[in-house]
């Protein structure tokens, strides 16, 4: 399937140029070389419509963008949509308006984007999609996508789950979906579907949107706790609804990690301190740290110069053991 962008929109916080530089407001596709770093040069000006502040992982890859835009020299205008889509497409609008020389965009749903990324095109300001992927037949629209392959993750959930149940004769799933119609959600229920294809006793008995949140959930877990007497194992689309079905789980009188196994899938230290005290069995991670690389993007696709289609973000997995050696050092 290809893969569209997405819009957001509301909050704007201007994060400051380089000190050097000139300050924003070049005119669209301005041919810059990128970053302002120079004396004399404009800071390059990036419109950013984030999803919103649903996750522990969506606050670090909020913090690591802006941080990462002040060391390159690039004026961020931020923008949180709240994950309303309608929100970000105002976002893109405005950016528009605005004439910033980029715009990049973690779309809170796959698809709808066209429209607006037509006018961006139009207006000559390059699009990049970072974190999730949209669902658009044109592939123009954009200029690359920066972020995980989420239905890797799903599959290494699964795989691990399948190794993990060898010799059990049955074991009943539950699954927390993300947000309905976001990339991650999609995908990580796909590639997850996938692996566990290969032991037919493990069976997803009810699955259900969490919408990525702690308190989502724990909601949505209460509920299947009181439907499904025989669960043995969560697999949530992120630490955060993992963990909201953990405080579920407790206050049913179970203990989750033993009586019900938890798979989650980010890495973020709440998730891994749980996963270190024996509450969550399995990490996937996801890593929010995407700033360094979509400014270096964003300085060559304004500079006119060529970049990759996709740009897959490097990741890794956690079992409680590792998770135990990792967290000292772990950043967000
Ligand atoms: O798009 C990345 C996902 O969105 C993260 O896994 C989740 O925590 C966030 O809300």
């Amino acid at each position: 399937m290809l893969k569209k962008i997405l819009p957001v929109a509301v909050s704007a916080v201007a994060v400051a140029a380089l000190a050097a530089c000139g300050g924003g407001g070049n005119a669209a596709g301005s041919g810059s070389t990128g970053g302002g770093a120079g004396a004399g040069d404009k800071a390059l000006v990036m419109g950013f419509s984030q999803v919103g502040a649903e996750s522990g992982w969506r606050t670090a890859n909020t913090k690591n963008v802006q941080d990462s835009a002040k060391e390159a020299g690039v004026e961020l205008k931020f923008s949180d949509a709240q994950q309303k889509q309608e929100n970000q497409i105002k976002a893109i609008r405005s950016f528009i308006q605005q004439k910033v020389d980029v715009i990049a965009f973690s779309p809170v749903v796959e698809t709808g984007w066209d429209t607006v990324l037509l006018e961006a095109k139009r207006a000559n300001i390059p699009v990049i999609l970072t974190d999730r992927a949209v669902d658009s037949e044109d592939t123009s629209l954009y200029k690359t996508f920066l972020g995980s392959d989420f239905v890797a993750e799903g599959k290494k959930a699964g795989e691990w789950l399948v190794k993990d149940s060898e010799g059990q004769s049955a074991v009943n799933v539950v699954e927390l979906q993300g947000t309905t119609g976001a990339a991650p959600a999609i995908d990580r229920k796909e590639g997850f579907a996938e692996a566990i294809k290969a032991a037919p006793q493990i069976k997803v008995v009810a699955s259900q949107t969490g919408d990525f949140t702690r308190s989502g959930g724990k909601q949505v877990m209460e509920a299947f706790l009181k439907s499904n007497p025989d669960i043995d194992v969560v697999y949530a689309h992120n630490d955060d609804m993992g963990l909201g079905a953990i405080e579920a789980i407790e206050a049913a009188g179970k203990v989750p990690g033993k009586d019900i196994k938890i798979i989650t899938v980010d890495a973020v230290k709440d998730g891994m301190t749980a996963l270190a005290e024996g509450k969550i069995n399995f990490i996937v991670e996801c890593s929010p740290l995407l700033g360094t690389q979509l400014m270096d993007l964003a300085k060559k696709v304004v500079a006119g110069e060529s970049v990759p289609e996709r740009v897959v973000t490097e990741e890794t997995t956690f079992t409680q053991e590792q998770a135990k050696k990792a967290l000292p050092s772990r950043k967000y």
